[in-house]
């Protein structure tokens, strides 16, 4: 099939990643690290990196492989994507065009994410100069049937989603701005029913949690999920995530998925029932950009 280039910015940009990661979904269950709805979540607040031309390359049935790269602030990031077994554009070459795009913006610090299973993406990191952080995240998965019962929160909290609650202020506001829910009603999984919070008595967010329905794949998905300090450890989130995965259930999710950072949030989903099905690292590359800035 003839394989074509397109370069696409913004919403255009988010929509055929969207069908890129769908595709590379229903290919293989547990491929990648990404699902549609995560860069679904990247979208919640604006960014450099929603001007630029990204590049994919579709073929008659739609995109088959990309390169997206995103402004976290800190660095940017580069997910280099490619359907494995349906793209006959390679990794590689995927790659090469994400470097070449990396040095035709001039961006200094790059970051990719990779999971420690990729060796083909890895041998393509360490020959670029690439250096591994010591942090590893990971994702897990379950099915939708082995979920578990919807856990009771403590006395005197509420658990309020995003269609029923529209009075207060988003909570994700304090941490993405205040456009936060302008921005994910932007995005065509978002689904206010499935953005949960957990109000303390004195109607304070103590907590949000917000769950991706992706009809296509089928997979329910969990990010993020937040508690704040002062409401930790009283079983609010495990509240939030046995009610959240129960809607992406009823909703029609066959498999559920969510991505840790952190040995709390691990434990909380292996707790939960999710299993660790890979583990990722980061490599970032940080060029100097003239003399003077080359000390550390
Ligand atoms: C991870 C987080 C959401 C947990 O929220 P929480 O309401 O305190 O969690 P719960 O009280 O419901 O705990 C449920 C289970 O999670 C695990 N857990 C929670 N906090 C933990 C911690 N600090 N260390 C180890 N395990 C922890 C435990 O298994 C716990 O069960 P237990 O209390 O019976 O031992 C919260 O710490 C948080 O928001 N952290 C910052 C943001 C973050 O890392 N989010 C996750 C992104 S993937």
């Amino acid at each position: 099939m003839t394989i074509r280039e397109v370069r696409a910015s913004g919403l255009e940009c988010l929509a055929l990643a969207t069908e890129l990661l769908q595709r590379a979904r229903l290919v293989d269950a547990e491929a990648g690290l990404w699902e549609a709805a995560d860069l679904q979540w990247w979208w919640r607040t604006p960014r450099r990196s929603d001007t630029i031309d990204q590049l994919f390359w579709i073929d008659g049935e739609g995109p088959v492989a990309g390169v997206v790269l995103t402004d976290w602030g800190r660095a940017w990031g580069c997910d280099p994507i490619v359907v494995r077994g349906v793209s006959t554009i390679p990794l590689p070459t995927v790659w090469a065009r994400a470097v070449e795009a990396i040095d035709a913006l001039g961006l200094e610090a790059i970051e990719v994410l990779a999971r420690e299973d990729d060796s083909e993406l890895l041998s393509l990191l360490a020959g670029a100069g690439f250096v591994a952080d010591d942090d590893r995240s990971g994702i897990t998965w379950m099915d939708a049937r082995s979920r578990p019962d919807v856990a009771a929160l403590p006395d005197g909290f509420a658990l309020v989603d995003r269609a029923e609650q529209m009075t207060r202020p988003h909570p994700m506001r304090q941490r993405n701005g205040e456009g936060v829910e302008a921005r994910l009603r932007e995005c065509s999984l978002y689904d206010p029913a499935l953005d949960l919070a957990v109000e303390a008595a004195d109607g304070q967010a103590a907590g949000y949690a917000l769950f991706w329905f992706d009809p296509v794949t089928e997979v329910g998905m969990v990010e993020p999920m937040r508690v704040e300090d002062a409401y930790q450890r009283r079983g609010l989130a495990r509240a939030m995530l046995t009610a959240g995965l129960d809607r992406l259930a009823r909703r029609g999710a066959r498999r559920l998925k969510v991505g840790y950072g952190t040995d709390a949030a691990r434990a909380l989903y292996v707790g939960a029932g999710f299993r660790v099905t890979s583990t990722s690292r980061s490599y970032a590359r940080r060029r100097p950009v003239g003399c003077e800035d080359t000390a550390e």
